[in-house]
């Protein structure tokens, strides 16, 4: 205002009454307008206070902590990564033909009943069902060898799927690493050598390793590995079988357009939950998938 009658002195008189009458509504305007601005901020202030009180510390989110499977599927990469094997991964949905096929097992071969196959609910024109859930990784073994020359050395984390009851140590869906390495001149001590050192890497430098006579198609010879360890199950005397394995059948090699007379090779198959139990502790398998934060909150 003290401006305002300042700048009126300027004026010419006779212009002063409109110039007086706009300057007063301008500044009406203005206050009118602050003073809205100034109770819808302290509206929304107000509101705000309600609902939280921003001078709290803030609430830590919680993050949770890596499932004991997957820390025990990093652990068990590791190991091979550092003996120079590559991870990969493939399909959970697979063909009959890499799942069984040409992993030498094929249609009504006996050994399919000991793999429960889920199958997809499709049928090709022959009137047979192609597509199934994967019952093991080795299926891997092939893609793997059909788009590579040797020499090979994969590693294979991933879900597989059984038809099975659930029980301590079985689930119908669980995890599995499959190991294959193909080059010249690759004999059954590079197999033992491979997975002593695997054991010792998870289990410590202190473990025995046993390898037993097993039967899967796609190897020959085939073997079930098991390991006993100081502090382990039955004070560290009894013997747990943890993966089979074997020297990769001349059929499989053949199949995938490697001769078996130049090259060879291993593979081994891991039950990934199996290995959790073991070094956790852990008696049932069915823990794993229970979604019960009481288990999963020991694994920090
Ligand atoms: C196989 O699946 C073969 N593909 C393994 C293999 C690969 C052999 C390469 C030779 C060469 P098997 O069905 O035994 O084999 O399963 C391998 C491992 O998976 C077992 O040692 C066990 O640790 C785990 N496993 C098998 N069935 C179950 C199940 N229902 N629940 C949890 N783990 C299981």
């Amino acid at each position: 205002m003290t401006r305002l009658r300042r700048g009126i002195s300027r004026v010419p008189p006779d212009e002063r009454p409109e110039y007086g009458r706009a300057a007063n509504a301008a500044a009406a305007a203005i206050e009118e307008a602050y003073a809205e601005r100034r109770t819808a901020l302290r509206g929304r202030a107000d509101g705000a206070s309600e609902a939280a009180d921003v001078t709290l510390p803030g609430r830590p989110t919680p993050i949770g902590t890596i499932h004991p499977v997957t820390s025990t599927t990093r652990d068990i990469c590791a190991a091979f990564g550092s003996m120079g094997f590559e991870v990969v991964e493939g399909p959970e949905v697979e063909l009959d033909r890499y799942n069984f096929e040409m992993l030498n097992i094929p249609r009504h071969h006996p050994a399919r009943d000991s793999f429960n196959t889920l199958w997809l609910d499709r049928t090709d024109e022959a009137g047979e069902r192609p597509l199934l859930l994967r019952t093991h990784t080795s299926p891997m073994q092939i893609r793997t060898m059909e788009r590579t020359e040797p020499p090979v050395r994969v590693i294979v984390p991933g879900k597989v799927y059984r038809y099975e009851a659930t029980d301590a140590t079985h689930e119908w869906h669980f995890s599995q690493v499959e190991g294959l390495a193909v080059d010249r001149g690759i004999t059954f001590a590079d197999l033992k050598g491979t997975l002593y050192e695997f054991a010792r890497r998870l289990f410590g430098e202190d473990v025995r390793a046993r390898f037993r006579c097993d039967y899967f198609p796609f190897v020959e010879p085939g073997a079930e590995m098991a390991i006993a360890w100081d502090g382990g199950p039955g004070g560290g005397e009894e013997w747990i079988e943890i993966l089979g394995a074997g020297m990769v059948h001349p059929n499989v090699l053949a199949g995938v357009g490697y001769d078996p007379e130049v090259y060879t090779g291993f593979a081994f198959g891991i039950g990934i939950e199996r290995i959790a139990m073991l070094r956790h502790g852990i008696d049932d398998i069915r823990h794993f998938y229970a979604n019960d934060l009481r288990f999963l909150r020991q694994f920090p």
